[in-house]
């Protein structure tokens, strides 16, 4: 199966096991807004605790808040959104549809990247074993050519991206010979930057002086909060500030699933910090966050720092972290040394001084700012498709196993008499009873007990605890592994602390 394929079949899984369904879908749904169903939202539920709880328990010096979607307009021209949040948009004149410029251009290179990696899959299976990627790479003429091509445009567009040339982009475009999907005519308009923010009215008259918006990051509610937090925590510079929330970004290209959305949700964390010391922190929040996704047991392997070179005007620093989608490493989370940008555009607009006094030294300054920045839904993708499993079996047969990390997963066991009669079912519902103050629980008495571990598989549960005829004698009940499906008989009364040992968020927070 190519990666695409995966990816297909991995929507559908989440679909058909409850985890995210198209929004609407009874009218066809509405692109990229997606919704949770009784699985995904355990599993965000317990990926925002993992996030909050490493936030503002381990850090003595990090509270948390819950600020509004809508904010005072002014808090969008302070942060530059209302100027500068924009993408470039070209629509085609015959099909009326419209792209993302870059959007187009990116996709032209990926396809001159896939036929060089056809060239050598083809150069691998003529070779054999005698085959040198290198080589093939430095001297196949067909190779080369494509990758000419692919530098002159890549070229092109990032110098075009560093000066926002959208005359270039539109000559790109054309030069490239670049079609609309849907019309197949290279009749395009002009590039033009589009902002990326909902409005609405605050009012019911319309009118465009009451034009509000609904916030694109959560970070700006907690700048515009930056004084009631410092002054009425009596917090001390260093210190942080969290928050999960909302956002909405009218993205044109929504695509790769819940990767993109319109509406979705960002766990970010400000620091604050006296100027000149923002680089330390940067370092120590870079460590931090991967520390933090690591511990998971995703694979080290599967996360990569990504440092900008090109840094927006306010940032002095700032990196991703990149995670392996299906489609390749994609940003997962933004580092960002921030300066005063924020804090010190809010002082200006809205006159009211915002500036921390630092009683050891007798100054006074704004406090330079470190961010950390995670999208919970990209978080959700990163787990769903890692997890994501196929495995044969004995016998010919094979299963599908999500393998979400133990504490994570929506629920944590399933308990199961083994028939419906011979007191196993009352039996099991004490089970429930000794488990579910502690642990999401599944109970199940349909169908041979292959088929409900197969169930339990595919949405992820860790462990399955079958009742059985010899429960009846022996007060023990069998525990079957997710991962390794091996099996063990367990006494009742040790169920408890043998399924806490593996799900437990504490334990896994212990280990950051
Ligand atoms: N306050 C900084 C900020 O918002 P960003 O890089 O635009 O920075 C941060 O967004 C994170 O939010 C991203 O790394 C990503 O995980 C998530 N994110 C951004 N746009 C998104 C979208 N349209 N859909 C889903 N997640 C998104």
């Amino acid at each position: 199966m190519t990666q695409d394929e995966l990816f297909k079949v991995l929507v559908a899984h989440c679909k058909e096991y409850g985890f995210i369904f198209p929004s609407s879908e009874i009218y066809d749904g509405l692109a990229a807004v997606y919704d949770y169903g009784q699985m995904g939202v355990q599993l965000k539920n317990n990926i925002k605790t993992y996030w909050w709880e490493a936030m503002t328990r381990l850090n003595e010096n990090i509270v948390g808040i819950d600020s509004c979607i809508f904010m005072h307009p002014k808090t969008w021209v302070a942060s530059g959104h209302v100027a500068a949040f924009n993408d470039p948009l070209i629509d085609n004149k015959d099909s009326k549809k419209r792209y993302r410029a870059d959007v187009l251009i990116e996709d032209y290179l990926l396809k001159i990247e896939e036929k060089i990696n056809k060239e050598v899959a083809k150069g691998r299976k003529r070779f054999g074993e005698a085959f040198d990627e290198e080589q093939f790479r430095a001297t196949n003429p067909n190779v080369l050519r494509e990758k000419a091509k692919y530098d002159e445009v890549h070229n092109r567009y990032v110098e075009a991206e560093n000066k926002n040339d959208l005359a270039e982009y539109k000559q790109i475009i054309l030069d490239c010979g670049i079609v609309c999907p849907i019309s197949g005519t290279a009749n395009w308009t002009d590039v033009r930057q589009f902002n990326l923010m909902f409005s609405t009215s605050l009012s019911n008259t319309g009118a465009n002086d009451d034009k509000i918006y609904l916030r694109p990051e959560t970070a700006q509610g907690i700048f515009v909060e930056y004084l009631n937090v410092q002054k009425t925590g009596r917090m001390k510079i260093p210190f942080g500030i969290a928050q999960i929330g909302k956002a909405f970004r009218n993205e044109i290209v929504a695509r790769q699933f819940i990767f993109r959305m319109r509406e979705f949700e960002q766990m970010e964390m400000e620091f604050f910090c006296k100027p000149g010391t923002e680089m330390e922190w940067f370092r120590k929040w870079k460590e931090n966050r991967m520390k933090w996704h690591v511990n998971l047991g995703m694979g080290a392997e599967n996360y990569r720092f990504h440092d900008h070179e090109k840094l927006a005007h306010y940032a002095n620093a700032a990196t991703d972290i990149e995670f392996n989608f299906p489609f390749g490493f994609k940003e997962l989370e933004g580092i960002h040394s921030r300066t005063d940008f924020d804090l010190g555009n809010h002082q200006k607009l809205s006159g009211k001084k915002i500036q921390y006094f630092d009683p050891e030294t007798g100054e006074s300054y704004v406090p330079y700012c470190v961010e950390t920045s995670i999208g919970v839904d990209r978080m959700c993708l990163a787990v769903l498709s890692h997890a994501y499993t196929v495995e044969q079996l004995e016998g010919g047969d094979s299963r599908v196993v999500m393998k979400i990390p133990a504490p994570l997963a929506p629920i944590k066991v399933a308990v199961l008499p083994l028939v419906k009669k011979d007191g196993l079912p009352e039996i099991a519902q004490k089970v429930v009873d000794e488990l579910k103050y502690d642990f999401s629980y599944q109970y199940d008495e349909k169908d041979s007990i292959g088929k409900r571990y197969r169930r339990q598989d595919a949405i992820g549960t860790p462990f399955c605890v079958t009742i059985d005829h010899e429960t009846v004698n022996d007060g023990c009940v069998t525990v079957r592994d997710r991962d390794t499906m091996t099996q063990e008989r367990v006494k009742i009364e040790d169920l408890r602390a043998l399924i806490d040992k593996k799900v437990s968020l504490n334990n896994l927070l212990r280990n950051l």
